[in-house]
């Protein structure tokens, strides 16, 4: 089959080549990968992954062979699938745990945004409990983590208030749901019962400080790429400051996905969800895309593997 394999002789740490057929173990079923849309992670990886590794962490594609044990999904189910590496190959293999299945009928291409920033932003609100009638920051609106979470939160019942450096998203947020769109922290009005943070450095630290009492920040992405530096009284719980708690999060330490991703590709597939694809390219254009930052765009870029 053919596949993407690390190449660090190449500029782009990729060359597309032959590669043998994947073989399966009983646990695992084989989908002939239809599409993936890489991450900024997948992006920041690269430079640091062995030559000759298939990288990618998600992919939407059609099982082509069932388990031999039973399990997992069935001949001709179209699934998003989870997984460290081996996304952008022509053929993947997935367990029962590390798949979705897609309602019948639905796009791949649209499928294939479900399994890390979807389910990241579907696991992560989960952490702030329940958010009828609160008011939660999304801090970072624009990356492909927080469009999503713009649109489950407001879904949820939240007021959400995103962020975004950039004044032209703006207008995007507000149409995924968000109530107020604001450039940091420091320009909230009211205080919050929630954060989702995929920023961190010191957007996270203001943030913190505009947490109501009770309130929850979930530090679930590090864009900004800065350390942060809590100040003396930062941390103190008085003056209305109290039981506010900061916790961290990794979706590959999540169990149980197969649901959460399963119901997201339906929510796409029903309209529901908006998969915030910005575009569609061949695979064979994968460094294209990325030198022109399919993972650093505001939405994502699919990649169409034949
Ligand atoms: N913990 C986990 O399991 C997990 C899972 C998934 C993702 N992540 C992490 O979550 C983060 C978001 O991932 P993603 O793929 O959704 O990101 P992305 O699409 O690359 O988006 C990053 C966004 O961050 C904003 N940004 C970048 N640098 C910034 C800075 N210096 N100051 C303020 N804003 C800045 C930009 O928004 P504007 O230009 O609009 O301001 C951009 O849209 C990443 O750190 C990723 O590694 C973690």
């Amino acid at each position: 089959m053919l596949a993407w394999t690390v190449d660090h002789s190449s500029p782009s740490h990729l060359s597309l080549r032959e590669v043998p057929d994947p073989v399966p173990g009983p646990h695992d079923a084989v989908i002939q990968v239809l599409a993936f849309a890489p991450n900024h992670g997948d992006l920041e990886a690269l430079p640091g992954l062995p030559d000759g590794m298939i990288p990618g962490w998600d992919a939407a594609g059609v099982v082509v062979a069932e388990a031999l044990d039973g399990t997992g999904p069935r001949l001709g189910q179209v699934v998003a699938s989870l997984g460290v590496d081996s996304a952008w190959a022509q053929r993947r293999l997935v367990t029962a745990e590390s798949v979705g299945v897609a309602p019948d009928g639905a796009d791949p291409n649209l499928t294939s945004v479900v399994p890390v920033a979807a389910t990241s932003a579907l696991r992560g609100l989960r952490r702030l409990g329940p958010l009828l009638g609160r008011r939660v920051l999304v801090l970072g609106g624009t990356s492909a983590v927080g469009l999503f979470a713009v649109q489950l939160a407001a879904r949820s019942g939240a007021e959400v208030v995103a962020t975004t450096r950039n004044r032209a998203a703006r207008r995007r947020l507000v149409e995924l749901g968000a109530r107020e769109v604001i450039a940091a922290p420091s320009d909230l009005g009211q205080d919050v019962s929630g954060v989702l943070d995929l920023l961190g450095g010191s957007h996270l630290v203001e943030a913190f400080a505009r947490l109501a009492p009770g309130g929850t920040l979930v530090a679930l992405g590090h864009a900004a790429g800065q350390g942060e530096r809590f100040g003396y009284g930062a941390l103190f719980g008085d003056a209305g400051r109290h039981d506010r708690s900061l916790t961290t999060f990794f979706l590959g330490a999540e169990t149980g996905l197969g649901p959460d991703m399963a119901w997201l590709a339906t929510e796409i597939h029903e309209g529901r969800l908006d998969p915030v694809v910005v575009a569609v390219r061949p695979w064979q254009e994968l460094p294209d895309a990325f030198a022109a930052g399919a993972g650093r765009t505001h939405g994502k870029v699919v990649l169409t593997v034949g």
